[in-house]
């Protein structure tokens, strides 16, 4: 298991992590998320060894890592949102190059190829691959060295909705057998609320909010919203209902919302506008908030750098 302990990072005297926890069990994908600067590469980078926090304390099965080291721990790789890839190796040869560091896996080169689905392409030079391809061809390498924790930061940004899925795919495939932790951070919460057991919600260098998917949006934003139209007036029953709200006019119909908190109050509401003639029964729209709306309460509307 892997326990990060009250990490903090100043840049220029700027508090970036302010005393930062996490722990990863084996079989997790762990979610880091949060907005644009949020810190969650200073975090990442921080647990991988790459940079130096300022104080903290990281453990891996008891074991104190510190966070004073210059090396990545062996049982630790890196999928960064682009992989930056010599341009003229075929991923063949590159495949063979970082196995041959990782004495234990050279045999899997040819497997891990096939694994993400590069085997037809593995003789081809790689600045012919596609941008989905290359990620692919990075998870590969990363996964080469078999590490205990894979680190993925934004590994999807940069791809279009079918390689996004086959990266969510190789992710969850690794910590399939229960052996495997991937710690993965996203700024995209229908990837954190597919493939994370439990997510932390970093903003402004500390953890905002932590749990199961489920729970966070139960805990920051639990409900339902509730759209219709309606042509005429409101009847009163209607009318009398809390939470609703008018969000639009267009062709001649009136667009309403009602926030309902619970199973209780979504029947209720549902009894009076199905008794209400005006309403046009077909517009009834029932939205369960999801993480995007937990994600949007905690760190706000503004525009981010
Ligand atoms: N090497 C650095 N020197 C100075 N400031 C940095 C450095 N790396 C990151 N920062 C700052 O730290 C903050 C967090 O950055 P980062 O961890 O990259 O956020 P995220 O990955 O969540 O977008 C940002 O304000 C960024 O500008
Ligand atoms: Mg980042």
């Amino acid at each position: 298991m892997l326990e990060v302990k009250k990490i903090s990072k100043s840049y220029s005297g700027v508090e970036v992590l302010k005393g930062v926890d996490l722990y990863a069990r084996p079989g997790e994908i762990v979610g880091v998320l949060g907005p644009n600067g949020a810190g969650k590469t200073t975090l990442l980078e921080i647990i991988e060894g790459l940079i130096q926090a300022d104080s903290g304390d990281i453990e891996l099965d008891k074991i104190q890592l510190g966070i004073r080291r210059n090396n990545t721990s062996k049982s630790m790789a890196v999928v960064l949102q682009t992989t930056p890839l010599p341009p003229f190796m075929t991923a063949e040869e590159l495949m063979q190059l970082f196995s041959a560091s990782y004495s234990t896996c050279i045999k899997k080169s040819r497997e891990l190829l096939s694994v993400v689905g590069l085997e037809s392409k593995k003789e081809v030079s790689i600045n012919t691959l596609s941008v989905g391809q290359k990620q692919r061809l990075g998870i590969a390498l990363a996964l080469a060295a078999e590490p205990d924790i894979l680190f993925a930061d934004e590994p999807s940004s940069a791809l279009d909705p079918q390689a996004r899925r086959i990266v969510w795919g190789l992710l969850k495939d690794y910590v399939a057998s229960g052996e495997k932790t991937v710690i993965l951070s996203t700024q995209h919460m229908d990837e954190a609320e597919t493939l994370c057991t439990r997510v932390y919600l970093l903003s402004e260098g500390r953890i905002r909010s932590q749990g199961t998917p489920e729970e966070m949006v139960r805990e920051n934003a639990p409900g339902c919203v509730i759209s219709f139209q309606t042509s005429g007036e409101l009847s009163d029953s209607l009318l009398k209902l809390e939470n609703i709200e008018k969000t639009g006019f267009i062709d001649g119909l009136q667009k309403f919302e009602i926030i309902a908190k619970d199973g209780h109050e979504i029947a209720r509401v549902m009894r009076v506008l199905t008794s209400d003639e005006s309403v046009d029964v077909s517009s009834i729209n029932i939205k369960r908030n999801t993480l995007e709306d937990v994600f949007i309460k905690l760190t706000g509307r503004s525009l981010r750098d």
